[in-house]
């Protein structure tokens, strides 16, 4: 997957594509969990899947949620469970206005999840329905995803209105750019899909291709890092020239220079530059339960704008090689049931390293940074 980050980037120009696969993620392989990051934003699902009217689901940090789109256009989540007793609320009614749950007919505004009508109270009963709340999370849309803050265990509606961290966008330098998405489940824990997406060291064995590289083709690579809040940088230079999508580049005759970040939570944003000519991409690893994950890519561009099938091409190699690491991950997700010691080794690991430190950083609050200033990484790939 980590060609999706230390390495891809040109290649990721596909669209509009179905789930590569979802039973595959679902097989139920119970590995190790991971401790959880609340408090964030994730991505829940596409908000195509939000039609007029009609409810869908997703999960989050083993948290299931139903979502919908008012008829003011506002997306909302809500978790799936009325807080009646309990059934969920997606299996209730949504005219575009209020859910309606489908045991008592309790009706619910869904962006605040605030209680707005109990059909079985009679004149006899001072019960103030709107004092009672379903849980609502902040939602919000960019890029085409449904983004929900999940707050901590028990912070529940305190989210509402508090102040949030940004919601994550992709970048684009713009108004005229082709997108794409593309997804997968991993059947593994968020942590080991994180540091599968920033291991420099799998692709020319995961990722033979004579599209992209092969095992003869690895080389010593010489890459500067730095921190950034709450992530680090793969400082901008001249991409890998053993990879053949970005030799395409070179056709602009511009010097092609790309960026890498990392920032907790879970997302690597990616930008290639030429010129004005740009590519960006946002991919996010988002726990789904606290053993299993899901990667997101989202992407936009300017690059050969008007190279007639370009996106379904590209759209055949993006998703080639995502199933290549969605592939690995299963088989390591058969490894991994079995809980065994694991290494990271320097430089090649160094990235995970950080992210665990990092990670580390946030859940205690220490504020302290792995990386005190620039270094370099050697690796060969
Ligand atoms: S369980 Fe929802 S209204 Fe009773
Ligand atoms: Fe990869």
């Amino acid at each position: 997957m980590a060609a999706l980050l230390v390495c891809a980037g040109a290649l990721l120009l596909w669209s509009g594509m179905p789930p590569v696969t979802t039973s595959e993620a679902g097989v139920p392989i119970q590995g190790p969990s991971a401790t959880l990051i609340y408090d964030d934003w994730y991505p829940a699902l596409r908000t195509d899947h939000l039609k007029r009217g009609k409810l869908a689901t997703a999960m989050l940090l083993g948290i299931p949620l139903v979502l919908g789109r008012r008829n003011d256009g506002r997306v909302f989540a809500m978790r799936d469970s009325c807080p009646h007793r309990g059934i969920p609320l997606s299996v209730g009614w949504f005219g575009g206005d209020r859910v309606t749950c489908r045991y008592h007919g309790w009706e619910f505004e869904p962006c605040s999840g605030r209680c707005e009508l109990i059909p079985s109270l009679s004149s006899h009963d001072h019960l103030d329905a709107t004092k009672i709340y379903a849980s609502a999370y902040p939602c919000e849309e960019r890029d085409g995803h449904a983004w929900v803050y999940v707050p901590g265990p028990g912070s529940g509606k305190r989210a509402q209105g508090a102040e949030l961290r940004a919601v994550p966008e992709l970048a684009k330098f713009g108004p005229r750019y082709r997108t794409a998405y593309l997804t997968a489940d991993l059947p593994c824990n968020v942590d080991h899909g994180i540091i599968g997406l920033m291991d420099p060291a799998h692709g020319p064995f995961v990722h033979q291709a004579w599209w992209w590289r092969s095992r003869a083709s690895i080389r010593e690579k010489t890459k500067k890092f730095e921190p950034i809040a709450e992530g680090f940088r793969m400082s901008a230079h001249a991409p890998s020239a053993n990879s053949a999508p970005y030799k395409l580049l070179g056709v602009y005759g511009q010097p092609v220079e790309t960026t890498i970040d990392f920032m907790l939570p879970n997302r690597r944003t990616e930008i290639i530059r030429a010129g004005d000519k740009w590519f960006s991409s946002l991919t996010t690893v988002t726990p789904v339960t606290a053993s299993t994950c899901r990667i997101d890519v989202i992407a936009a561009w300017n690059v050969f704008y008007w190279v007639p099938f370009l996106t379904p091409i590209a759209k055949f190699f993006g998703a080639k090689f995502v199933r290549q690491d969605q592939e690995t991950m299963i088989q390591q997700a058969e490894g991994l049931k079995h809980n065994p010691s694991l290494m990271l080794i320097d430089d090649a690991d160094k990235p995970a390293k950080w992210y665990f430190a990092l990670k580390q950083t946030r859940l205690e609050g220490t504020g302290k940074h792995p990386l005190e200033g620039a270094v370099e990484l050697h690796w060969r790939s």
